[in-house]
């Protein structure tokens, strides 16, 4: 396979401070936002920088030329905060420290001001649903017993049935089993229940309480002030619950989430707080942003999160959970921009990240949802993968990559149980559960695991990374124009020097074969058009125009000549195409 049909000349190997410049300066009036590559960078999972098999902070920092030479915008980082690790960091015990495991916070604030200097901006994750249970407030709740002060900032409820031994209403946790444990009071008696949305180490807030909205007030400032820009919000959907805990009455209600309003999720009350951390981040220069991790039943309810008072941007799970069929996809791309336009806000777009099946092995398996336990089709599934991420950027608005995706890697599918973290996978009813499997560190170079992960050849990596990643390092698909590496390179460049591929709110669709995809991009700067075959078959269109990059090689192409009909193109199975108009 080629891709790397037209010299995209890669701007981005310019010298740095030119580099600099151009990133601090694009789209600077309209919000660097907008039109921005956001890569998600999995701490636990990018690079262990002393070897002791757990990625860092100084590993991370390591790597940022790397992300640079790439060409994305901006790196967004999952926790990396203190905490027990009890669901891999989205259970924090200190929003305000770095957990040793990963460094310190002066390595964050080094690695804040590299990427700056590379033109790189940086987005912390902020868990603002829950605690951890080594939570300082949830210790002491625990410990001072019923009473406390420090129970009214969590959901402790006395339980039901004649001595409480039944939970205060019939929510299920996201991660199977109820939503509700039982405490001890100090004394040793049975005591009242808390509230977990998730894990049972993963105590909910209580957002009605005063003192939890201003210590996230603060906590925002905290990080603005060692100057992140921006926030990518956990569970943006879960803070607030609906008056009174009502029960469910549904005993299927993982099924129901994601087709209906929730007590527990998308509550409307939760767009208050957006608007007063809308005008936190307004108070600080550089415009920094929140981007809302909404689970929500339609696309038009996500475009809630994102109105101008609120925050800048909001995933598209609807698109994430697509598969790879071109009327599914030119459905929920018109329903992604017709959605965000009112609002303003660009649609983003997002294929993979810490909680799905890698987009490779989702597209190797028949349709069946984000959590795939087979490996399927690779060849097929790389394929697919391939043309999807060029289809996503030629898309007008936002993308978000997910570490590992530019590599082709797909899920590990074969983990021993006994390797396995994710705490939903021990809690068997609940959904998720195989999230270990797209987690697994990333090969860099070298024959022998951890493949650069680490320092050491032969050292340890918290998951085992599969024999076959040999073939997959960084190392060795640099320079190589068939990689899928140097395919994302070739796309972001381009994307790069033809800001008309991010820009705008507006795809234009053209007439196309049944399984095809053809839709025009116009702007100032010029015009272009992408051609997608979502089909298993070869398809022969009228040529679009002077081809600039291709997920594979085109079947056969044929010129214009004198006196001939229009110049065809047979798009390759599973394809995607640019094409300068
Ligand atoms: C979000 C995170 C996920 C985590 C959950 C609970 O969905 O992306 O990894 O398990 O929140 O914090
Ligand atoms: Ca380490």
């Amino acid at each position: 396979m080629t891709q790397n049909l037209a010299d995209t000349s890669r701007s981005t190997a310019a010298a740095p401070t030119a580099v600099t410049t151009a990133v601090a300066n694009a789209g600077e009036s309209r919000g660097w936002w907008r039109e921005a590559v956001i890569y998600q960078v999995y701490p636990r999972s990018f690079a262990d920088s002393n070897g002791d098999g757990m990625g860092d902070l100084p590993g991370i920092r390591s790597r940022l030329p790397y992300l640079r030479d790439l060409g994305v915008d901006a790196v967004w980082l999952s926790p990396f905060y203190a905490s027990p690790q009890a669901d891999a960091g989205y259970d924090v015990a200190d929003y305000r420290a770095v957990d040793p495991m990963f460094g310190t916070l002066l390595d964050a604030d080094a690695l804040i001001r590299d990427a700056h200097e590379l033109g790189l901006r940086i987005i912390v994750d902020l868990v603002p649903n829950h605690s951890s249970d080594a939570h300082e407030w949830f210790q002491r709740a625990l410990r001072e017993g019923p009473g406390s002060p420090l129970r009214e900032r969590y959901h402790f409820l006395p339980g039901k049935g004649q001595n409480g031994e039944l939970p205060p209403n019939d929510w299920e946790s996201i991660f199977g089993g109820p939503a509700w444990t039982r405490t001890e009071n100090p004394d040793g008696t049975p005591g009242d229940w808390y509230l977990h949305l998730f894990a049972p180490e993963q105590p909910d807030f209580n957002w009605e309480n005063p003192a939890v909205a201003d210590e996230f007030r603060s906590i925002l400032r905290f990080w603005l002030d060692m100057g992140v820009d921006g926030f990518r919000i956990d569970v943006a959907h879960g803070m607030v619950k609906a008056p009174g805990l009502p029960d469910l009455g549904s005993h299927d209600q993982l099924k129901l989430l994601g087709s209906d309003v929730m007590p527990f999720f998308d509550q409307d009350g939760v767009h208050e707080i957006y608007r007063t951390w809308r005008r936190i981040l307004d108070e600080y220069p550089g415009q920094r942003i929140g981007v809302a991790e909404a689970w929500t039943p339609t696309v038009a309810r996500t475009a809630n999160y994102v109105r101008p008072d609120e925050l800048h941007q909001a995933f598209n799970f609807q698109y994430l959970g697509t598969h790879w069929d071109a009327g599914q996809l030119r459905e929920v791309i018109d329903v992604s921009l017709d959605s965000m336009r009112p609002v303003g806000a660009p649609s983003t777009w997002v294929l993979s990240n810490h909680d799905v099946t890698r987009h490779a092995t989702r597209f190797a398996n028949p349709a069946g949802g984000t959590q795939i336990r087979t490996p399927g089709d690779r060849e097929l599934g790389l394929r697919r993968a391939r043309a999807a991420s060029l289809l996503m950027l030629a898309l007008p608005g936002s993308a978000y990559l997910y570490q590992g995706e530019e590599l082709g890697l797909p899920d590990v599918t074969d983990l021993p149980d006994e390797v396995r973290q994710d705490p939903s996978f021990f809690r068997k009813a609940g959904q998720d559960g195989f999230r270990d499997g797209c987690r697994v560190p990333i090969p860099w170079s070298g024959t022998e695991a951890p493949y650069g992960f680490g320092p050491t050849p032969g050292g340890p990596s918290w998951l085992p990374q599969p024999a076959s990643w040999a073939e997959l390092s960084v190392e060795v698909q640099s320079g190589d124009p068939t990689s899928t590496l140097e395919l994302y390179r070739s796309a972001l460049a381009v994307r790069r020097e033809h800001p008309a591929l991010g820009a705008g709110t507006e795809v234009t669709w053209l007439d196309s074969p049944e399984g095809t995809l053809v839709f025009r991009r116009d702007s100032a700067e010029g015009s272009f058009v992408c051609t997608v075959n979502a089909s298993a078959e070869p398809v022969r269109i009228a040529t679009p125009g002077r081809i600039m990059l291709s997920s594979a090689d085109a079947v056969g192409t044929s010129e214009p000549k004198d006196g001939a009909v229009d110049g065809w193109t047979v798009l390759a199975a599973d394809s995607t195409s640019w094409w300068a108009v």
